[in-house]
């Protein structure tokens, strides 16, 4: 990727909540870029830290170490004009709608309160502004003078993809914008969210847990495991030819639309809870959980290694599980066992608007 098509880069970027012994690393030396123009999918199981990476980035949070550029420059080291310019060229869009529109003002104030802020036109140029960007959403001018409890999810939804407009913002981080919404509304948003995209050559961060929807969207997916990122890949190559084992477990969690005859077990797939966030383990943070972990991966944290162009993992055994085809030929690999006994085919797209984890448990 050269460094013209790159608009975000995200650099060992580390947050954390707390202090001392307690201190808990929701993002834990993450790295990754968009290029202009893409939409970069970030998926991890609740509590992986896909959220504080997105509030990181727009600024709602400072790191500890470590750096967000966006367009070359340091976004938490601008001067306050500059960091007000960011403000209007970064946006979010939040997971819960409700939460995120001010119940006491009507969806047409709140709409043209960023432009406002911004100084982007007379009263009359806002209103104008404003209806186009009701249209834009899917919503009618009428709509305007309504408070937000008088709106169903998903125009609420639509009402905050429209207030992150208003400003012409660049980049938007969607974190989960349709997980609140039902699933036939879900796609009417992420359609949507496509659509302007396209007319308005925006960049995406789209955080969700939604592998599927994940795949749908993105160009490039990046996944998340207690903090840290696992694995980066193309969209299509992340699913059909994942490395990482979490990322492997994840897919085959997936349910099959079409199941087969054998039955699959999934607690054998991803097997355990997620482990507590507090504290920074020595070695690989998946360990506990991985089926493949030696003395060598509780010890020694492993870093993103590439695979191949645009494809990196962080497994330090990740070139013989490849090349062992991850235990098939291992006869003390129990986990291969189950999963050869199953049938589970990871190279085979699932098609289904949500995953399970461990529900037997
Ligand atoms: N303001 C905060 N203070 C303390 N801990 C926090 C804060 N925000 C997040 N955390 C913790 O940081 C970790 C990561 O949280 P985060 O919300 O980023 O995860 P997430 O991947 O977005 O989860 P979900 O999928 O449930 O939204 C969690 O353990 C969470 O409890
Ligand atoms: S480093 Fe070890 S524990 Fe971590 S994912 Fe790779 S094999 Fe599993
Ligand atoms: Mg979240």
């Amino acid at each position: 990727m050269s460094e013209h098509d790159v608009l975000l880069e995200v650099d060992e970027l580390t947050k954390s909540f707390g202090t001392g012994a307690e201190t808990l690393y929701a993002v834990d030396s993450v790295s990754f870029s968009i290029r202009r123009g893409e939409t970069f999918g970030l998926v991890g199981e609740s509590g992986c830290g896909k959220t504080t990476c997105g509030r990181t980035i727009v600024r709602l949070y400072n790191p500890d170490s470590g750096q967000v550029r966006f367009d070359g420059q340091d976004v938490h080291r601008l001067s306050r004009s500059q960091a007000k310019q960011y403000a209007r060229k970064a946006q979010m869009i939040f997971q819960d709608p409700y939460a995120s529109l001010n119940p006491r003002m009507t969806i047409g104030d709140i709409i043209k309160e960023g432009m406002r802020v911004h100084h982007m036109g007379t009263e009359s140029e806002l209103n104008a502004r404003m209806y186009e960007l009701l249209d834009q959403v899917g919503l009618n001018r009428e709509h305007a003078n309504r408070f937000p409890y008088e709106f169903s999810g998903g125009q609420r939804q639509r009402a905050g993809i429209a207030r992150a407009l208003a400003v012409e913002p660049e980049f938007i981080v969607c974190d989960e914008p349709i997980s609140a919404l039902d699933v036939s509304i879900q796609a009417q948003i992420v359609n949507l969210l496509r659509r302007l995209q396209k007319e308005l050559h925006l960049t995406y961060l789209f955080i969700a847990h939604d592998l599927a929807m994940v795949r749908y969207i993105s160009d490039r997916v990046g996944v998340m495991y207690l903090g840290q990122l696992v694995e980066i890949a193309d969209a299509e190559e992340l699913y059909s030819q994942s490395v990482h084992p979490y990322t492997r477990a994840l897919l085959s969690a997936i349910p099959d639309p079409t199941p087969s005859d054998k039955p699959i077990c999934e607690n054998s797939i991803l097997q355990g809870d997620v482990p507590s966030p507090i504290g920074r383990p020595a070695g690989c943070r998946f360990a506990d959980r991985c089926p493949y972990a030696t003395d060598a991966c509780r010890s020694t944290r492993p870093k993103l290694e590439t695979v191949s162009a645009g494809h990196s993992v962080s497994c330090l055994r990740w070139r013989e599980l490849v090349e062992n085809d991850y235990g098939k030929n291992d006869p003390s690999c129990t986990f291969c066992d189950v999963r050869q006994e199953a049938g589970i085919n990871l190279n085979r797209v699932r098609n289904t608007n949500s995953i399970r984890y461990n529900e037997n448990k």
